[in-house]
């Protein structure tokens, strides 16, 4: 299949392109590298010895849109492009309205006028809010969402609902991932965040490496295994691969599926692992709650094992050791490298 990958240049992205070159299928890009560095193209091509061609605009914009649909004869399209900070959501909620919808209309409308019908799309275990544990895809979604990013995804959600129900030819696949941790085997392609990681994994990377002093635990009085949160850690080749999985079993109108484990690891846990997987120390502190952070969620995965054949495989000792390894080769992320 020819596959369109909005976001293609980010961490989720450039993972997944790996495992749809892997598996024979090719692939164009958009992403206008506002928090992605084209260096991944690079190497992307280095691991898999294909190029892939990097449309770089926003996808707000429809001309340049419709462009590379005129140019190309997609099969279908994988969109993860949008933003993504949960924090600065809460503080630029029109940006973040603004971009995420006006993207996702702007590629279903061009979509339909040119006829392609698939769409995977990335969506987030936000959408339950608050709902009992282990999260389904049965429980009611939209109530209790805490922040705007989240907002986008349970409306984006609706938006794709309706589209498939007006045009029953559509095959949308929604996918809720869980937290995705984690980097390539290769250390060659991973997480590359901008400023102060807002997330926990990459957090405890920058501590490891000596570029952080010590991890500050948001809360140690939740009612869980340790006080600390507890969370369904995925490694990003396990979330990249669901996505293989929802294009190869895709059926029509709208679905929704859990990439998860099933299994809930505490702050506390993860640490643990990670000591266990590098041998290095992870000073921490314990601190007030985050604003916003539920104590406990994991996924009920099955629906994902029962209809697209798809489970996680890596553990997390294994996702710990490939985010040291990219972290400790990549102390900068993408930045440090010049291109020729
Ligand atoms: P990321 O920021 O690394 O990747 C997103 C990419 O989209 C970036 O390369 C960015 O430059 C690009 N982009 C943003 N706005 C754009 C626009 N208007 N036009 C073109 N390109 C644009 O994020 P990620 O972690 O790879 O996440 C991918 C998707 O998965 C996002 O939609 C995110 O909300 C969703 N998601 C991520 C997580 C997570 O914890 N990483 C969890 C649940 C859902
Ligand atoms: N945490 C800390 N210290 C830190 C960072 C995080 O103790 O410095 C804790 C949090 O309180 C939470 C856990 O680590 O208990 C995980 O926090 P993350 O920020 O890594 O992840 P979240 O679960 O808050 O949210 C992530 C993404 C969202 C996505 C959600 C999907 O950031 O975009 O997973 O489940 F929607």
């Amino acid at each position: 299949m020819h596959i369109l990958v909005t976001g293609g240049a980010g961490y989720i992205g450039s993972h997944t392109i790996i495992e749809l070159l892997q598996a024979g299928h090719t692939v164009e890009v958009v992403d206008n590298l506002s928090n992605s560095n084209a260096e991944v193209m690079r190497r992307i091509e280095e691991l898999s010895g294909k190029k892939v061609p990097l449309h770089v605009f926003d996808l707000k914009d429809k001309v340049k849109t419709r462009g590379i649909f005129k140019a190309s004869v997609f099969d279908g399209v994988i969109h993860f492009a949008g933003l993504k900070a949960v924090g600065e959501s809460t503080q630029k909620p029109l940006t973040y309205y603004r971009t995420n919808l006006d993207s996702t209309l702007t590629l279903l409308e061009t979509m339909q006028e040119f006829n392609v019908k698939q769409l995977v799309f990335s969506s987030s275990a936000t959408v339950y809010g608050s709902s009992t544990i282990p999260y389904n895809e049965f429980l009611s979604t939209g109530q209790g969402i805490t922040n705007p990013y989240g907002q986008t995804k349970y409306i984006i959600e609706q938006i794709l609902k309706d589209t498939a129900k007006a045009d029953g030819t559509n095959c949308f696949t929604v996918l809720r991932y869980f937290n995705p941790i984690g980097a390539h085997a290769s250390g060659r392609i991973g997480e590359d965040p901008s400023g102060v990681p807002n997330n926990l994994m990459p957090y405890i990377t920058q501590v490891a490496s000596g570029k952080r002093k010590r991890l500050s635990i948001f809360g140690n009085d939740y009612n869980t295994i340790d006080g600390t949160g507890v969370r369904d850690y995925i490694h990003v080749v396990d979330l990249a691969k669901g996505h293989l999985a929802a294009l190869e079993n895709s059926q029509q109108g709208w679905s929704a599926y859990n990439l998860g484990s099933g299994k809930g690891t505490s702050v506390l846990e993860l640490i643990h692992a990670f000591e266990q997987a590098t041998g290095i120390p992870i000073p921490y502190e314990f601190a007030p709650r985050r604003a916003g952070d539920l104590p406990e969620y994991y996924a009920d995965a099955s629906k994902a094992l029962n209809e697209l054949h798809w489970k996680t495989e890596k553990t997390i000792e294994e996702a710990c050791a490939d985010s040291w390894r990219w972290q400790s080769q990549n102390p900068n992320g993408y930045r440090e490298t010049t291109q020729p």
